[in-house]
């Protein structure tokens, strides 16, 4: 598979951003971890991070032909970015909402993941793991479809 992974707003400043919420590895040592797992073999890669909207969306129709699946943390826009839900929808790309940190157990503005409805599924709460998780449902995904 093609595996496009796009993460969003304050995400490069994993490593020193509420190390309590999100750990202390960097942004590039977790895609880094994702890419050498057991599971990525066979599979190849594409890594973005972007602190704006727009550009998230000209990431996702740029590379809408060679993706066949999408890891997507797209931070704070998760919970109200409409533009972005569009997008995943306009594409048609087997896609999971990703979250490092259990966005149910947070402030109340973060228990809605607006992009959740056009995503195949939403993984958070479990650290890096949770882009594992997701990588998983997309392999399945595509060995079923
Ligand atoms: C996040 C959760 C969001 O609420 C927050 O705005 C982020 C990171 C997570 O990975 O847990 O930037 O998406």
């Amino acid at each position: 598979m093609n595996i496009l992974v796009i993460n969003g707003p304050n995400l490069n400043l994993l490593g020193t951003r509420n190390p309590e919420i999100y750990g202390t590895e960097t942004l590039e040592e977790l895609m880094m971890w994702l890419e050498n797992s057991t599971e990525s073999a066979n599979h190849s890669f594409k890594f973005y991070q972007s602190n704006h909207e727009g550009e998230i969306i000209d990431i996702l129709h740029d590379e809408r032909h060679w993706a066949s699946g999408i890891l997507i943390n797209a931070g704070a826009y998760s919970h109200y970015s409409y533009a972005i839900r569009d997008a995943i929808e306009s594409i048609n790309i087997p896609t999971i909402d990703i979250h490092l940190s259990d966005i149910n157990k947070r402030e109340n503005f973060r228990k809605k993941s607006v992009l959740s409805s056009v995503c195949l599924d939403t993984i958070s709460g479990l650290g890096k793991n949770s882009y594992l998780k997701g990588l998983n449902i997309l392999i399945e995904n595509f060995l079923i479809n």
